[in-house]
């Protein structure tokens, strides 16, 4: 290109710039409720869209579903609607409950019955002009049709000559969070809760109004707000008023109120000597309490439940079943429709570990299907997927198929506890669908869990899905802008779950992000593969996720499940892997399934690969059906989940400027930690199983790493080496530390050739401090400093180890051979600036550009501040 041709072309270069609309910055507070304004082309299809509104009722939801129509509309085409008493001549949406909508339309019929929140999106002519319908048989349908027109606009397609009836596949669809009156949220990772401050429910519920708004949009029907390790003053008489005034707040959007109560409430208090269901004074006692309740929450929606499970006192206290606790709760319930949620997570955790035959996955089953058909019929038990606890990959319980008598419900974990904990992109949705699309063959016949649970395949009067959210008060609700496709994606299996997988991706996707083809499309198959790229580097083969189960859940830890009563055992030792469940020689977890699933997982050859280890114990050297051994299985998909973490980087660094830069931002700095953390777990688990087993990578990639300089072997100033516990969770089990009230330095010489490198700095960041780092270059010229950044993250231990080690990438630093390396760590209380490592690779930056992101300057968790929070989408009036 000649010198004019190259200034014409950057002339046109700017000038597009300058004309391409700056993308408005956001939060992602809006999540997919954004109405952004339609572009021309999209806005056009729409431009014959009726001016005219007609709202056939007056009841707080037509009211909500007014005011959000209103906001839809006038968010992305810019149109007002004008609302009209009657149909007028000209086209108009009208919004009415069945009745109503047939009186003023006579010819009018649904294609089929219309359920409880099903709704109907139809049109009509009258007088020869159309009119776009959207009728239910309650009104809460009618604001779930109107939530699902908006969604159609918003993904552009196709609402005029629509007909199209939507049922919900369960009656339950609801959410628990975990949330205490302290504020603080049990397993909740994105700030504190939108609930409860000071022992108190907070003064300011706008956040919990918007919450309700957005589960209303994806059709949820039901909230249970505190933790299920629930506090007993919750059912104090003076905390009515409160929980009467959350209640307010979610009737606007058709959301159930439910608490969690403690069984022994009526003890502990409460001002009896006892809590055993049989007591006849208990029992009053729960009677009393549920009328107060209900005196003050008319729509009340009922009690979930958490006994005899990690110390919880439950009614094994007494000699009393489950279904004694379970019915002395819902008798009160059941003339004002209330439901006892009882959660089938029961467990004793102080299991005898020597004891190949004892089992933690046999509980649930053992506990409750002796009791079938003994429970009344407005309990339904609430059953975790697994028989486990929320692992990465579990089978699914047999329990679904064991309770033919009994109401159940699904409960599925949205807040990543065991997957990430919002810090690592982990979409969920593939991982449910694959446990509702699970055939547990009851009684030799399709039962897919999706039907058990949602009460067709036992004819049962009730049952569905619920997840736990714990959603917070950070800005963008889940921490990781990614994390809200969860929510999503389990709102809409709890209303469909035959939907696919990639079609909850795209849409949510596009309601978050906007239609832009590549943008659909990137973050769909990030979101696509992201549950087998975080299992592949933490969760071998049904091993479960190997991480620290006695302390955080995130990250590594891999024989903290081992010799003690928790039972989550995956029995690793020198020659093999893997839980013996078998019926034949182990602990007969697998007879606990319909004979079909059974003899599938009873033997080896059948089990698959994805699932060997949670049924079967097996030597390292054992062939996979993919041909390679269990072992080179396990060093391969370390190495290839690590891998795929940093093609997460380079696929959203392709989205530059196709998003707002606040979210591409926020983003890009999860996933570059992730990228990060996944090295920590790959070389913590295969170095792990190299020790044990003495069986080398057939690639020789394991416990090698020449681009590696170790800390501990670095010149070091006021440094100290330490050791780390457990050792895998530190490049070669050694670290150093900062203990000096100076800087310490620590320095080494490459000696490279010249050139261009990347530097990756391991550091340790503590929770309690902040400390710095400043990376040098030094040569005879003198020292040159050429990054620094603050080790502030929260990450979720106060230790040196794999919960807090993470990267720092200084990109494309000039190297010449003489020269020298220098960290200087600068301690901030208990955070000591401690170094694992430091690797050095000639690898530029894929943009070409030098760059100095700080991996741990994670963007600073934007909350709502303290005086007032702003709210989100349209200014509903959500009373208070
Ligand atoms: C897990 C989790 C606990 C929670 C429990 C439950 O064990 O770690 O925090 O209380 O599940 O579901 O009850």
């Amino acid at each position: 290109m000649n010198r004019l041709a190259l200034t014409l072309y950057s002339a046109a270069f700017s000038i597009m710039l300058l004309l391409t609309p700056a993308l408005r910055a956001e939060t992602g507070a809006e999540a997919w409720l954004r109405y952004a304004r339609l572009d021309g082309n999209a806005s056009r299809t729409y431009q014959n869209f009726p001016a005219k509104a007609v709202v056939l009722g007056d009841s707080a939801l037509l009211r909500s579903a007014r005011e959000e129509l209103f906001c839809g509309i006038s968010g992305m085409l810019t149109k007002s609607l004008h609302i009209e008493p009657n149909l007028p001549p000209d086209a108009a949406v009208v919004l009415g409950a069945f009745p109503s909508v047939q009186k003023i339309i006579p010819g009018l019929h649904p294609p089929a019955d219309l359920g409880e929140d099903a709704f109907w999106l139809t049109n009509a002519r009258v007088h020869g002009v159309r009119h776009l319908i959207i009728t239910a048989q309650n009104d809460r349908g009618v604001l779930y049709g109107v939530f699902s027109l908006l969604s159609k606009i918003a993904q552009h397609q196709p609402v005029f000559g629509l007909n199209e009836l939507q049922q919900p596949y369960a009656r339950v669809r609801w959410i628990d969070q975990w949330d205490n009156l302290d504020g603080t949220i049990e397993r909740g990772y994105a700030g504190r809760s939108i609930f409860f401050e000071n022992g108190a429910v907070r003064a300011d519920l706008g956040r919990a109004a918007d919450y309700a708004r957005l589960l209303a949009s994806v059709g949820i029907n039901g909230c249970a707000i505190n933790n299920v390790n629930a506090d007993p003053r919750l059912l104090r008489d003076d905390f009515l008023p409160q929980l009467a005034r959350v209640a307010k707040i979610f009737r606007l959007w058709g959301v159930q109120l439910a608490i969690s109560v403690d069984l022994a409430s009526p003890k502990t208090g409460a001002g009896l000597d006892t809590f055993d269901p049989a007591d006849p004074r208990v029992a009053a006692w729960w009677r009393n309490k549920v009328e107060q309740i209900y005196a003050a929450i008319p729509d009340f929606g009922g009690l979930v439940i958490k006994a005899d499970s990690e110390d919880r006192l439950g009614p094994s206290f007494y000699g009393r079943t489950q279904a004694d606790a379970a019915n002395v709760l819902a008798r009160p319930l059941q003339s004002r429709g209330g439901i006892v949620f009882y959660r089938a997570f029961v467990y004793n955790h102080h299991l005898d570990w020597r004891d190949a035959k004892n089992d933690r996955a046999k509980a649930a089953y053992d506990y409750f299907h002796p009791l079938d058909g003994k429970f009344e019929n407005n309990v339904i038990i609430q059953i975790k997927h697994g028989p486990i606890d929320f692992q990465t990959r579990e089978p699914v319980s047999p329990l679904f198929s064991g309770l033919e008598h009994t109401n159940q419900a699904i409960e599925l974990q949205i807040t990543q506890e065991y997957t990430g904990q919002q810090r690592h992109l982990c979409f969920l949705i593939p991982m449910w669908k694959e446990v509702l699309d699970f055939d547990l063959r009851a009684n030799d016949k399709h039962s897919p869990v999706m039907d058990a649970v949602a009460g067709t395949t036992f004819h049962r009067p009730a049952g569905g899905f619920v997840g736990v959210a714990n959603l917070g008060l950070d800005d963008n609700w889940l921490a990781h802008p990614l994390a809200m496709a969860n929510l999503y994606g389990f709102a809409r299996l709890a209303w469909n779950p035959n939907l696919s997988v990639s079609n909850i991706a795209q849409e949510w996707t596009t309601l978050t992000f906007g239609s832009d083809p590549q943008v659909v499309k990137t973050i769909s198959s990030m979101l696509l593969s992201s549950w087998h790229t975080y299992e592949s580097y933490t969760g071998p083969l049904g091993a479960q996720t190997l991480t620290d189960i006695l302390g955080s859940h995130y990250g590594p830890g891999i024989e903290s499940s081992e010799e003690n009563g928790w039972g989550q055992w995956h029995r690793a030792d020198h020659n093999g892997i893997g839980m013996d469940r078998t019926v034949a020689s182990g602990t007969g977890f697998v007879g606990q399934y319909w004979p079909q699933a059974a003899q599938m997982y009873e033997s080896l050859a059948t089990t698959p690969d994805e699932l060997l280890l949670f049924f079967h114990h097996v030597p390292y050297t054992y062939l996979l059906h993919n041909g390679k051994t269990v072992l080179q299985h396990i060093y391969d998909s370390h190495y290839e989940g690590a891998q795929a973490t940093a093609d997460y980087v380079r696929q959203w660094q392709t989205l530059r400027s196709r998003i707002d830069d606040q979210r591409y931002a926020a983003v890009l700095t999860r996933l570059e930690y992730q990228a990060g953390h996944a090295i920590v777990w790959r070389d913590a688990i295969c170095n792990w199983f190299l020790r044990t087993s003495g069986i080398p990578d057939a690639l020789g990639r394991v416990g090698r790493h020449p681009s590696r300089f170790e800390a501990e072997d670095m010149q070091l100033t006021d440094y100290s080496p330490v050791e780390v516990i457990p050792w895998e969770n530190a490049s070669a089990g050694q670290a150093i530390e900062c203990r000096s009230s100076q800087p310490c330095t620590a320095t080494f010489k490459p000696n490279l050739a010249a050139g261009r490198y990347r530097i990756d700095t391991q550091y340790f960041d503590l929770n309690d401090g902040e400390a710095k780092f400043r990376l040098y270059v030094l040569n005879q010229s003198g020292s040159r400093l050429v990054d620094e950044w603050t080790a502030n993250d929260h990450l979720p231990s106060a230790k040196i180890g794999g919960d807090t080690s993470t990267r720092h990438c200084t990109f494309a630093v000039l190297l010449a051979p003489q020269d020298e390396v220098r960290i200087e760590g600068i301690p901030d209380r208990s955070d000591h600036a401690a170094l694992d490592y430091v690797e050095i690779s000639s690898v530029l930056d894929p943009t070409g550009m030098r760059r100095t992101r700080s991996h741990a300057a994670n963007a600073p968790r934007t909350r709502f501040s303290k005086k007032a929070n702003p709210r989100i989408g349209c200014s509903h009036s959500s009373n208070q």
